[in-house]
């Protein structure tokens, strides 16, 4: 296995009541604070006021920027960068899902510098060498974007959906209260809920090698997410099924699963493509995308780990031929998103169309022009699996 380095340094205060430590956090970094938000739900749920609350006892100086979208775009990102250098924000304040906390992100890098923060995710791949510190409040189990160095940012004006690793836009400190998300919706619930399912996924099939230590880790997380996802259906405000869902959506992505693998992911690229085009909510393409790729990626050299998943993972009896129970892993894995979490099973349902194929196939394989993951894909395997999802 490949050498590493573990490094993982964001606070985390987990759990009911721990709001209170928010304005100390905060004042270590400065007195003006850039609170950014997504389009009201932190209102309709109380927070707005708590987290206001807070940071006025503190004696903060808080800026608002709000609107911030779902799959968030560059206008945004733009405009908290402005607000950052006009009015010389010292820390920024991210409160809701991944879509605010991942613009919150490059609008901290973007306020460090002088060019367009689109310079760092279009050709120019510009660096991010700074960024100004970011607290985040989680209000949905998904992205794992309050604990990793991640962001993906939609420019609908050239038709992309672009993510980027930086390690100065860690979150310094997050606060994850499991109680914050009793009333993130059944369909977001889902999606967010095959997001965490989704990293774990694209870490675990990977023909790097394991160790064993953290595949009964990544099985562990797997399992927990298929108990808890539908008891946080059937029960919203069920305070275990939450907690599980929300420390397991930081784990799978904060980089401690990796163990050193390198290979890229695979569904994750195509997923950017449907959404950058349709917008559709990124956890709904993973559930499309990822039993269709399983599937398609499967033959003899690696039927092995899909062995160890059905069995590890769905309890497959492992006695039958190695093809069945593979076959019998990714079919319970299809239940799980479509029947059990109640998505959309087929590209058809959400208006995904033929005629987008080819550029979106082409736009996930790169400049290089093969995705190199579990399997290497060319574009045409990624179309094939698209029409796999019809
Ligand atoms: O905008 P508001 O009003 O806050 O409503 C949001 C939004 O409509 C709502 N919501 C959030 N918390 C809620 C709530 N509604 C009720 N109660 C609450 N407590 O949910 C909707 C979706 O929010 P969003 O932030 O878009 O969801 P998510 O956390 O799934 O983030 C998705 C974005 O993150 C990216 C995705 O591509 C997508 O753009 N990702 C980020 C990653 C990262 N940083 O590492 C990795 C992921 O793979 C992913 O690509
Ligand atoms: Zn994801």
């Amino acid at each position: 296995m490949n050498s590493f380095v573990y490094d993982i340094p964001v606070k985390v205060y987990f759990g009911e009541n721990q709001l209170g430590h928010l304005g100390e956090e905060l004042s270590k970094f400065g007195k003006r604070v850039l609170l950014t938000y997504g389009g009201g739900s932190i209102k309709r749920i109380g927070l707005y006021d708590k987290v206001m609350a807070e940071l006025t006892k503190a004696g903060l100086e808080v800026f608002e920027l709000s609107g911030i979208e779902p799959n968030p775009r560059i206008e945004s990102v733009r405009k908290g960068a402005e607000m950052c250098k006009e009015h010389n924000i010292d820390v920024l304040l991210a409160v809701g899902g991944g879509s605010t906390i991942d613009a919150t992100k490059f609008m901290a890098a973007g306020a460090c510098v002088d060019h367009d923060p689109w310079d760092f995710l279009n050709e120019k791949w510009a660096p991010i060498e700074k960024a100004l510190p970011i607290v985040s409040i989680l209000t949905l189990s998904a992205t794992g974007s309050e604990m990793d160095m991640g962001g993906v940012i939609s420019n609908l004006d050239t038709r992309d959906k672009i993510g980027r690793l930086a390690r100065p836009m860690l979150p310094r400190v997050s606060f994850l209260d499991p109680t914050l998300t009793y009333s993130v919706s059944p369909y977001q619930t889902a999606c967010g809920s095959v997001d965490i399912f989704s990293h774990i996924i694209e870490v675990y099939f990977n023909m790097e090698p394991d160790l064993y230590m953290l595949d009964c880790f990544m099985e562990g997380m797997m399992k927990t997410i298929v108990k808890f996802a539908p008891v946080a259906l059937r029960e919203p405000e069920n305070y275990e099924a939450r907690a599980n869902l929300m420390w397991t959506s930081s784990w799978a992505i904060n980089g401690f699963i990796n163990g050193g693998k390198r290979k890229a992911w695979s569904c994750h690229p195509m997923e950017h493509e449907l959404s950058a085009i349709y917008d559709i909510t990124h956890g709904l393409g993973l559930a499309l995308l990822t039993p269709r790729w399983m599937e398609y990626c499967l033959d003899e050299s690696n039927v092995s780990k899909y062995v160890q998943f059905a069995v590890n993972v769905f309890g497959v009896d492992g006695s039958q031929e190695p093809m069945v129970v593979a076959r019998e892993g990714i079919r319970l894995l299809a239940k799980f998103f479509f029947d059990t979490l109640g998505l959309p099973r087929t590209f058809t349902e959400v208006g995904i169309k033929r005629e987008d194929y080819a550029v979106m196939a082409r736009k996930a394989c790169g400049a290089e022009g093969i995705l190199r993951g579990f399997k290497d894909l060319t574009p045409a395997d990624v179309e094939k699996i698209f029409e796999m999802c019809e």
